[in-house]
């Protein structure tokens, strides 16, 4: 199968390359080999999907009708991605005469699925699959009553990134493969409906919704959720999603949105999208957000009550442009949507909140890529920026590195080449790029011609950064007074053992998460107790403060003391960025049997993406 699809590849690229008359056309028409895909877009393109879904909460199933509308100049086989559906027939539309297909389904690989072939006459235009989602779908969580807030109806909600989509929609499931969708959806009434795609704002009474994403996106991309939410405005072109109870909480908290949109369209170039709004999913949601488009999927650990931690929400705007609007042609080039946007996210930042607020973020961003090169190793190849992930499952190698090395290299190139002159580039770049998928070299082409250009040993250098593991060395200027006050309050601190000492009272959440980091792994318990019990750490509002904590107190031997109130994060939280640290720590440092049994209380509320990630690690530790 894989080398007949190089086979493949290898001739419709050399037929595309010869075809090719200008350069700009060459560029738009280049397929990327995809290693996460069986799909065939260099022969088979997709245009447009219609979905009509059925969600079916008693079966914890979505039923569904797939659509696809071709692309004219096809070939003689459509390629699908699926993890584990239950086709029930496909049809193929030709000349206005719908017939049943010939197709087959490849063996199942564990973690890519299999290809659905699909035979097609040579004026097919539509592919129609009526297939049911699997049990134990990896993109979908299906949270019963009990696990919401009011406790009075289901949820439903999807992960599709990376490679999930496949699970809950037959799809050409690879980054580089963009379609429009349109989208009916029968769910229960009572239950709001959103996607990725224009939303209603309010609730029908028949639960019917219908969906239109005019604007061309990848599977990953696409996203659904079903539940007992509702819609507050939060300005002209930005909102909220929320559990009742939440709602206001949750616009309060974001009552930014409008001026980042702004703020990121001042940087940037205009919004594309139309509508931004957010949707704050039950705690069980695996990440912090997820850039659905017009609508980011956020979790609710995101409302500290201070606006504390909503650089998140800057992060998943900025996605907007990076990753969105521009996207990785496939998961090797990861960095050019992450690295991008965690660079346009502290840029969203300091406009907003000024330099000394971002820079802290940005250096405690810092702190994390060092400790993940030292823990990862720098010789090891997924420290590169470019990856080469065939034969491994995504899951495992998108790491920290493609949000902060990719950053880092572009706080590099702002130093070098001046900020004015890079932002210029940065716009340039998400205009040209715009509704395209693009790779390292595609990046790298475009900086030499706009960047760069007779710069070689700037460009030897910048090759470095993409192609070599390691961190090339560059401290970037990041003004970081705030924490050098603390490391002067921690060394009288650790003189006096005197909590005033640190003069705390004004401290954000970054300086607490900043101190914690900093304090000596000495294991010295009555340090740990004096803390905990003068500043009630282990029970704070801020989830970012208590997972430090928690995480700290367990590696220094206090995790015993402060079990009940992990134990209630751990079951209460299912962020796999809180729950993979703690969990090490608790398998590292004698507590393995309070973690299993722990786990084995939390985990119905986990998501799949959560459950399979921690369960991995309970087992390699065992
Ligand atoms: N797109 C990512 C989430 C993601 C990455 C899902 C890879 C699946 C595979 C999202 O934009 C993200 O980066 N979320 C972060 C928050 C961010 C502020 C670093 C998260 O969830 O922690
Ligand atoms: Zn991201």
């Amino acid at each position: 199968m894989n080398s007949l699809k190089m086979f493949l590849f290898l001739i419709s690229t050399l037929l595309l390359c010869f075809g090719c008359k200008s350069s700009t056309q060459k560029d738009s028409m280049k397929t990327v080999m995809d290693p996460h895909s069986f799909s065939n877009p260099s022969i088979t393109k997709v245009k447009h999907l219609d979905l009509d879904l059925k969600i079916n909460f008693e079966n914890k199933r979505i039923e569904g009708l797939a659509s696809y509308t071709l692309e004219a100049d096809h070939g003689s086989e459509l390629i699908l991605d699926n993890l584990g559906l239950i086709i029930q027939s496909i049809q193929i539309e030709s000349g206005g005469s719908l017939t049943e297909a010939h197709y087959h389904i490849d063996t199942i690989d564990p973690v890519l699925g299999a290809g659905i072939h699909i035979e097609l006459k040579s004026k097919t235009e539509k592919v129609r699959i009526q297939y049911m989602s699997g049990q134990n779908a990896y993109a979908l969580q299906w949270l019963p009553k009990e696990q919401t807030r009011r406790k009075k109806y289901p949820f439903l909600f999807t992960q599709s990134q990376s490679i999930y989509a496949r699970s809950w929609i037959p799809c050409p499931d690879g980054p580089g493969i963009r379609f429009t969708y349109h989208a009916k959806v029968s769910a229960p009434k009572d239950l709001m409906v959103v996607m990725s795609a224009t939303n209603s704002m309010q609730r029908t009474s028949d639960g019917i919704y219908e969906f239109d994403m005019e604007i061309p996106i990848p599977a990953y991309l696409l996203a659904l959720a079903v539940g007992d939410f509702d819609f507050k405005a939060i300005g002209n072109r930005t909102g909220v999603y929320a559990e009742p109870g939440l709602l206001d909480k949750a616009a309060a908290e974001f009552s930014d949105l409008e001026n980042m949109l702004i703020t990121a369209e001042n940087l940037y170039g205009p919004y594309p999208w139309k509508r931004y709004d957010v949707i704050v999913l039950p705690a069980s949601f695996s990440f912090g957000g997820m850039e659905n488009p017009r609508i980011t999927f956020l979790t609710p650990s995101v409302i500290a009550g201070d606006q504390s931690l909503t650089s998140l929400l800057a992060h998943e705007l900025a996605h907007s442009w990076s990753g969105n609007l521009v996207t990785n042609a496939s998961w090797n080039d990861f960095w050019l949507n992450e690295g991008f946007t965690t660079y346009f996210e502290s840029r969203i930042m300091e406009a907003l909140y000024g330099k000394p607020y971002a820079d802290m973020l940005s250096s405690l961003g810092f702190q994390d890529l060092n400790k993940t090169m030292h823990e990862m190793g720098t010789e090891n190849p997924l420290s590169k920026l470019k990856l080469n992930l065939q034969g491994m499952d995504p899951e495992e190698a998108l790491t920290d590195i493609a949000y902060e090395k990719g950053k880092l290299l572009l706080r590099f190139l702002e130093e070098r080449t001046g900020r004015a002159a890079f932002d210029q580039f940065l716009k340039n770049y998400f205009e040209y790029f715009k509704y395209k998928s693009n790779t390292s070299e595609g990046f790298l082409k475009f900086a030499v011609e706009h960047l760069i250009k007779q710069d070689t040993s700037l460009l030897d250098t910048v090759k470095k950064w993409i192609y070599e593991p390691g961190l090339i060395s560059f401290t970037p200027a990041y003004d970081t007074l705030r924490f050098k006050n603390i490391d002067q309050s921690l060394v009288l601190f650790l003189k006096t053992m005197n909590p005033k000492s640190l003069h705390s009272d004004a401290w954000t959440t970054h300086e607490w998460i900043y101190f914690i980091r900093k304090l000596p792994s000495d294991k010295n318990i009555q340090r740990c107790l004096i803390l905990n019990s003068t500043f009630k750490l282990s029970t704070a509002r801020n989830s970012e403060i208590k997972c430090a904590w928690f995480e700290y107190a367990v590696k220094n031997n206090f995790g015993k003391q402060i079990l009940p109130d992990i134990q209630n994060f751990l079951i209460q939280n299912g962020r796999r960025k809180y729950l993979m640290p703690i969990y090490t720590a608790m398998l590292d440092n004698a507590l393995n049997k309070e973690a299993w049994i722990i786990f084995e209380m939390a985990k119905s509320g986990y998501h799949p993406i959560s459950l399979n990630s921690v369960q991995k690690l309970l087992i390699e530790k065992i």
